[in-house]
């Protein structure tokens, strides 16, 4: 029996030692000390033995006992250290590494055009005017000189809520609104911009996009006051060796009206891809404000005359700054957007 217990203790002390995690060790310690375990069963010949051999026997097991459980014990807490150790190892944390920035926000393109533009406008003694963008027939079309039956309604071809309610397909509205609101008094010397709507979707049309109508009415307002502020605007935009062209062209509330070309930025009006060599750009439609048009929000056509435009801000933005696909501004791609911070 004594031969017996020292096997076991050398063993479990090889077992001791050889442990590489606290569960191996508790494994071991459960083998070799436990109720069921290798001493207990042992031991359980103890009442074979003479009386004389017990008291030698009890003495060595209980000496065995004592020092496996101290190895146990001294053990654990070497195996406990190590595997902190191992584990702040893996976690890799770096007290020295600096923080992490917040990234910030910023306009995008779209905004900071409108901005651009607000600016441009305000400082030629313009105000600011906004309106809903749920509109009704009249303001939409009827007071603009387009009626039911009208065929130049299917240019806009638009978002219905109702028959006499959509989204508007233009800002040319906010002529009418501004006219109702202050008629008769001038001068009147408005931009209004804001998000409008058409059904049409490519690479240079989106269902959604942006405008700013321009309306001015005075007495003595001809067409050569809009080209000035149109050729102003443009050299502020683009350059001071801009130039302007008006293009003959149809709206219902303008006569007579005209398309805008400014001269191609990107060839400086010597024909390139994007002017597809003509050497201008359209960016806008404008015209002298109808009669019936003024005369309909409060105005006499025979005392005062005015001139609207009204221009796309997504073109404006992607001649300014090489965009060639509008769609762009709008699938908020931040590897796009950020390169306008
Ligand atoms: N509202 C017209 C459009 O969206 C543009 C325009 C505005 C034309 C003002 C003339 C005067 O196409």
């Amino acid at each position: 029996m004594q031969d017996k217990l020292t096997a076991i203790a050398t063993s479990a002390r090889a077992a001791i030692s050889e442990a590489t995690n606290q569960e191996e060790l508790k494994q071991f310690q459960i083998h070799y000390l436990g109720k069921k375990g290798e001493m207990t069963s042992v031991l359980r010949g103890m009442g074979k033995l003479s009386p004389q051999e017990r008291p030698i026997i009890g003495g060595l097991a209980n000496k065995i006992r004592d020092e496996l459980s101290a190895l146990f014990t001294a053990r654990e807490v070497e195996l406990r250290d190590q595997e902190r150790l191992l584990m702040m190892a893996a976690e890799k944390i770096d007290v020295t590494l600096p923080g992490r920035q917040p990234s910030l926000g910023h306009l995008h393109p779209i905004t900071l055009v409108l901005d651009e533009i607000a600016d441009i406008f305000l400082g030629m003694g313009f105000t600011i005017v906004e309106g809903p963008e749920i509109e009704t027939d009249y303001y939409n079309f009827e007071a603009l000189n387009l009626p039911k039956d009208h065929p130049a309604r299917e240019m806009q071809d638009s978002f219905y809520f109702h028959p006499e309610m959509l989204l508007r397909t233009h800002t040319s509205p906010m002529q009418v609104r501004t006219m109702e609101k202050v008629a008769p008094e001038v001068p009147v010397r408005i931009i209004a911009p804001g998000k409008v709507y058409r059904r049409d979707d490519d690479a240079t049309h989106s269902p959604m996009f942006h405008q700013v109508e321009g309306l001015v009415i005075d007495r003595n307002i001809s067409l050569s006051d809009l080209k000035g502020t149109l050729l102003l605007f443009a050299q502020q935009m683009f350059g001071p060796h801009q130039k302007v062209r008006l293009r003959p062209s149809y709206f219902p509330f303008t006569e007579p009206s005209a398309e805008v070309d400014i001269s191609c930025m990107m060839c400086a009006g010597k024909g390139c891809r994007v002017c597809k060599d003509t050497g201008w750009i359209e960016i806008l439609g404008s015209g002298m404000v109808h009669p019936h048009v003024l005369e309909m929000s409060g105005y006499d056509p025979e005392e005062y005359t005015g001139y609207a435009f009204g221009m796309g801000v997504e073109r404006i933005a992607m001649l300014k700054y090489g965009v060639d696909d509008l769609r762009l501004f709008f699938q908020n791609d931040v590897r796009m957007l950020r390169q306008f911070r």
